[in-house]
């Protein structure tokens, strides 16, 4: 039996790091064998190109291709073997995050990040996708409060992660049994409840 695949995704600032902290504490004590993982990343190569996005200026077609380079990788060696074997992979952002910052953020054309995607994985999708959605100004907010040194996405103006919200929001309503949204300007625990109800609704066991 294979195992499943879930997704978090959302802007800069929107909290889900919590939560997936959460998931996979919580899928573990329900028995489940969980990988944790991230993209840009994941694997050693993928982790290198990550230091490169987050860090070097560059061409967006640049960004895109190595964007899904590092996605080729982490599906090569870690996400297709994971689920070949039964265990469960939960990932921060996967391949709707190209979508919402190349194409929504940067304007990257919809028809070319389609042909990427088909060409990386044309027969993969996540069973479920976790949108935290919030108002780019309170996402701004919570990076401001936090310490750590932003990073070039980060950097980015209100109008910039408006249009990766409103591509979210866009990927949402095309793909509804997959993609959903959590409203996540609402307290931690509430957000949580939000994403039990989710995962109670999506019949992944
Ligand atoms: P993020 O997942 O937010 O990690 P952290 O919480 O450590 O900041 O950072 C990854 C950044 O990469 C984020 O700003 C979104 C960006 N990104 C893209 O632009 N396209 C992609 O396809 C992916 C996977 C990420």
């Amino acid at each position: 039996m294979t195992g499943k695949f879930i997704t978090f995704e959302g802007i800069d600032g929107a909290g889900k790091t919590t939560h997936i902290n959460w998931l996979v504490d919580h899928l573990r004590q329900a028995g489940h064998d969980v990988v944790a993982t991230r993209e840009p990343g994941g694997t050693p190569l993928g982790e290198k190109l990550r230091a490169l996005l987050l860090s070097e200026p560059m061409h967006l077609e640049t960004e895109t291709l190595l964007m899904f380079a590092a996605r080729r990788e982490h599906l090569d060696k870690l996400i297709q073997p994971a689920l070949a074997a039964g265990r469960w992979v939960v990932s921060d952002r996967f391949t709707d995050a190209t979508f919402a910052y190349q194409g929504g953020g940067r304007g990257v054309a919809k028809d070319k990040l389609l042909a990427l995607e088909q060409w990386v994985h044309p027969h993969l999708q996540p069973d479920l996708t976790l949108v935290f959605d919030l108002d780019p100004q309170v996402a701004a907010q919570r990076l401001a409060a936090n310490s750590n040194a932003p990073d070039r996405f980060e950097l980015e103006n209100r109008d910039f992660f408006a249009a990766v919200r409103a591509a979210y929001i866009e990927r949402a309503k095309a793909d509804p049994t997959r993609v959903k949204l959590l409203d996540a300007s609402q307290s931690p625990d509430q957000v949580r409840a939000q994403l039990q109800a989710l995962l109670a609704g999506a019949a992944l066991q």
